[in-house]
């Protein structure tokens, strides 16, 4: 069994840490992460080794992206198997916070997230981009790395990330890493754990009918609109107890397309029993992601 990484709890010790490696000339990768580790997590530690000499992964459940009624309470804490997880692979140190570290007493100040954070999520979960864009604004400052690694399941999360950084010049390459499925389809997420074994079925749906209109996009389907109902079909035939959208648009703006006149992002977000799913796939010249 291999060692576990070194783990640092404070944002003095990694920030020394990171500041070290660079000044030695070492690219270093951060993999922001709340942890519950999966096989796509490690794939963004894998992009992270390639492409530079250091690798930090955090690991920190933010509070202030979960609203009220969200899962914050319940949401995996698992250190001990993510130290784990990270055991066979190169990770330099495992950056994860108490919460008093991160949001010390008389904490008051939040980054305003850009406009791409109004829509989809930014309807749905109020106040979650602000959170979000928060602590990695925050965990950039305790880390501060050459690249970061995201996932591409998280799609508006990356371009709302992406803006930030660009809006407000933090000195950062953000790196989108393509999803990681399960043999069936099933993204791969921390939440995957609240399935039952029938709603894992169900929630086979989400990866379905982005298939689907992955297909019918290739064959030359350009309306928009056509597709979304085929999604919406998809996902209702398949049993998903609740869709809070189901759409096509730019990838960059995030703005719902009626027509395909160029690349496209198709997303979803649908509750299975008691779980919110996100996916999305690519449409148009590049191929799904
Ligand atoms: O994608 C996540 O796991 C989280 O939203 C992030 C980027 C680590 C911020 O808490």
């Amino acid at each position: 069994m291999s060692a576990h990484p070194p783990v640092v709890h404070t944002v003095d010790a990694i920030r020394t840490l990171v500041m070290q490696a660079r000044a030695a000339g070492r690219r270093v990768g951060v993999v922001p992460t709340m942890g519950a580790l999966h096989a796509g997590h490690v794939s963004l530690v894998e992009a992270s080794n390639r492409e530079c000499d250091v690798t930090v992964v955090t690991i920190f459940v933010n509070p202030t992206q979960f609203g009220p009624k969200e899962d914050f309470a319940k949401y995996p804490r698992t250190l001990e198997a993510d130290l784990e997880r990270l055991a066979g692979h190169r990770v330099d140190a495992v950056f994860a916070p108490l919460n008093e570290e991160m949001y010390p007493a008389g904490f008051s100040t939040y980054v305003e997230p850009p406009q791409a954070a109004a829509l989809w999520d930014g309807v749905c979960r109020p106040g979650h981009f602000r959170g979000v864009v928060t602590v990695v604004l925050k965990l950039f400052q305790a880390v501060p790395a050459d690249a970061a690694f995201f996932g591409h399941k998280d799609y508006q999360q990356s371009v709302v990330i992406r803006r930030m950084v660009q809006d407000l010049n933090v000195p950062i390459e953000i790196r989108v890493m393509p999803t990681v499925r399960e043999p069936d389809g099933l993204a791969m997420s921390s939440r995957n754990v609240y399935l039952s074994p029938e709603e894992r079925q169900r929630a086979l749906a989400l990866s379905r009918s982005l298939h689907l209109i992955e297909q019918l996009a290739e064959q030359g389907e350009r309306d928009a609109v056509s597709l979304r109902q085929r999604m919406v079909a998809t996902l209702e035939a398949g049993g998903v107890d609740r869709i809070d959208y189901a759409t096509i648009v730019d990838p960059e703006t995030l703005v719902e397309l009626n027509e395909l006149t160029g690349p496209a992002v198709a997303l979803i977000a649908a509750h299975v029993g008691g779980t919110r799913l996100i996916d999305n796939c690519r449409l148009g010249p590049s191929s799904r992601k």
